[in-house]
């Protein structure tokens, strides 16, 4: 079976072929962080604006990539949701009608089982069940994973998540949009233990986290005057090591609650290589694996969307022609694929 996916909840327009005889035939990425790194985030209207100049001619592409034709695709999968209303419409339309129009089913796929399915991409992928981080620009989540479709929240955030930490964090420091990979690039040059950062939310019990005082201490640990480019990195280098000590914790706690030997790392985040050599290591210690999609894959990407939607499709579900998206969706609100 042959599935197009099609990815535009937030500022990345994607598009991508997954086949469940010939794996991964053909992916592409238009981002647009360029256009709305001026305003120092994503701009909606303007994001949702860029997928409908770029989607079209991006689906094209992946197709003449994977040399499908038409005629071969079995379905279609577009994210609806959760994101941004205006953007995931573009998507969630265009892949609905091209559906109609090739006579196929469509499946509308949640973005973050997306994210928790990406590993399944890669070679040795996980077996269920497992625990899985996913950490992004707008969730932070410990899902305890069952099968496909079966999830129990184990934790998350009680405001900020934790890529919203870091973007917020690189903004005050003066690094550009997004923040991610600028405070982990900042954080190499880096003094570690000029500055202590608190580790939220980890000296009682529970696995929800708290992100949101990170980014006040980072304001409080600004110097008046002018910000030199080695305080910077200072701040950086503690900033991310007070959120990956944070997610480790967790982690620990987590897997130690589910009593599972596999933790999936996925989301934006995940791409995070002092988080990835630092949870590897505990998964050493601990006695569990790690698994994590390739770092292209733990930021949003349509491979994810158009595997996820073709293990719904697979398991007879899709979805009618009145097509709706869903900006706030709970994953625990998914059902479970037979
Ligand atoms: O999954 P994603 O691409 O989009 C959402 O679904 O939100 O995640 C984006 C988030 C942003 O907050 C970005 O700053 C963060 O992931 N991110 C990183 C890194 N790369 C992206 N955070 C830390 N380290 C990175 N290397
Ligand atoms: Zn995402």
């Amino acid at each position: 079976m042959k599935v197009l996916g099609i990815e535009t909840s937030c500022d990345d327009t994607a598009a991508a072929i997954y086949d469940s005889d010939g794996g991964l035939e053909a992916h592409l990425l238009a981002s647009q962080v360029e256009r709305h790194r001026p305003y120092g985030g994503v701009v909606p209207e303007l994001a949702a604006r860029d997928h409908v100049r770029a989607l079209m001619p991006l689906v094209e592409q992946v197709m003449t990539d994977a040399r499908a034709e038409r005629a071969a695709i079995d379905g279609v999968a577009y994210t609806a949701g959760p994101g941004l209303a205006g953007a995931l419409l573009v998507g969630a339309s265009l892949g609905r009608s091209l559906a109609w129009a090739l006579d196929v089913p469509a499946a509308g796929v949640h973005h973050m089982e997306g994210h928790l399915l990406a590993p399944m991409l890669e070679n040795d992928p996980p077996r269920f069940p497992f625990v899985a981080l996913l950490v992004s620009g707008g969730h932070t989540l410990l899902v305890d994973v069952r099968a496909i479709g079966q999830y129990s929240l184990l934790g998350t955030t009680l405001d900020d998540a934790v890529g919203e930490a870091f973007d917020k964090t690189a903004k005050l420091l003066g690094l550009t949009y997004p923040g991610g990979p600028a405070i982990a690039a900042a954080a190499q040059g880096g003094e570690p233990g000029r500055f202590r950062f608190p580790r939220p939310m980890t000296n009682r019990p529970g696995l929800d986290f708290s992100f949101s005082g990170l980014k006040t201490f980072t304001r409080n640990s600004i110097p008046t005057g002018a910000l030199d480019e080695q305080t910077v990195a200072d701040i950086a280098l503690a900033f991310q090591d007070a959120a990956v000590d944070t997610l480790m914790i967790k982690c620990a706690r987590a897997m130690a609650a589910a009593g599972r030997q596999r933790l999936v790392v996925a989301g934006g985040v995940g791409a995070n290589s002092e988080l990835r050599r630092r949870l590897r290591g505990l998964g050493d210690e601990r006695d569990f694996r790690v698994y994590y999609p390739r770092p292209e894959f733990c930021t949003d990407n349509a491979a994810m969307i158009a595997y996820a939607g073709w293990a719904r499709l697979r398991g007879g579900q899709s979805d009618d022609l009145a097509f709706s998206v869903r900006p706030r969706w709970p994953l625990t609100e998914l059902s479970p694929v037979e």
